[in-house]
């Protein structure tokens, strides 16, 4: 029998993804949905030294939780997610706290497929990232560099390579996770100005970049 290619292989890859993610939103609520803003981003955002409001990217927007967050604070948001039913939900919550958002389903690793406008001032990416395959994790970074205002922020949340962490053992992107180092590599052009870790019982981390003003 054929051994499949390193396309097949790749492709075959984002299908597990996407049909996982798929069967997270299919089973009802999904288990990061929390409906929380996390206290990271509400520091950003109304803490001491706050952004100002701008134009801003949330990359997986789930259920819009966030998304709707950051537009109830004054941002003009655009929010992007791989899954219909998730962004089917996020548009409900828009609508229900009447706050406009411009909400696409699609793949952030695939922006100028999408009507993504920009520039963004705010890049917030809670999870997503993570658990992207490692062949379209350039393409993730390319995307947002060319859409970012000099001095635009990214907040990540991400969990770290562990496998006993990954709720699908099957999805190998899962256990991927993600690093200072791996984003310090991929996200030229930024800095790293921050890696905090998180409070979850496997290693988690908020990393926050910063896009270099040439
Ligand atoms: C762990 S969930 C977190 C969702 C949301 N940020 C939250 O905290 O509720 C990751 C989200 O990223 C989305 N996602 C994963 N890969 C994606 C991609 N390539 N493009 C867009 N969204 C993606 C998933 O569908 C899912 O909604």
């Amino acid at each position: 029998m054929n051994q499949p290619d390193t396309a097949q292989v790749e492709e075959r890859e984002e299908e597990s993804v996407h049909r996982a993610l798929q069967g997270f939103y299919r089973a009802g609520k999904a288990p990061w949905d929390t409906g929380v803003t996390p206290p990271e981003l509400v520091t950003l955002v109304e803490g001491h030294g706050a952004l100002p409001p701008g134009r801003a990217l949330e990359l997986g927007c789930g259920t819009g939780t966030n998304a709707v967050y950051l537009a109830q604070h004054g941002w003009d948001v655009t929010a992007v997610d791989l899954i219909d039913s998730a962004i089917d939900q996020a548009r409900q919550k828009a609508e229900t706290a009447g706050t406009p958002i411009h909400l696409l389903h699609g793949d952030a690793t695939r922006l100028d497929d999408l009507d993504v406008p920009g520039p963004f001032d705010l890049f917030f990416d809670l999870s997503c990232y993570c658990g992207i395959p490692l062949h379209r994790r350039d393409a993730y970074a390319a995307g947002l560099t060319q859409r970012a205002t000099p001095g635009a922020r990214l907040l990540m949340f991400g969990y770290g390579p562990e496998p006993a962490g990954n709720p699908a053992p099957q999805v190998k992107s899962w256990a991927e996770g993600v690093t200072a180092d791996e984003l310090r590599a991929r996200f030229t052009g930024w800095d790293l100005l921050d890696v905090t870790p998180g409070t979850n019982s496997v290693p988690t981390f908020w990393f926050t970049l910063r896009r270099i003003a040439s």
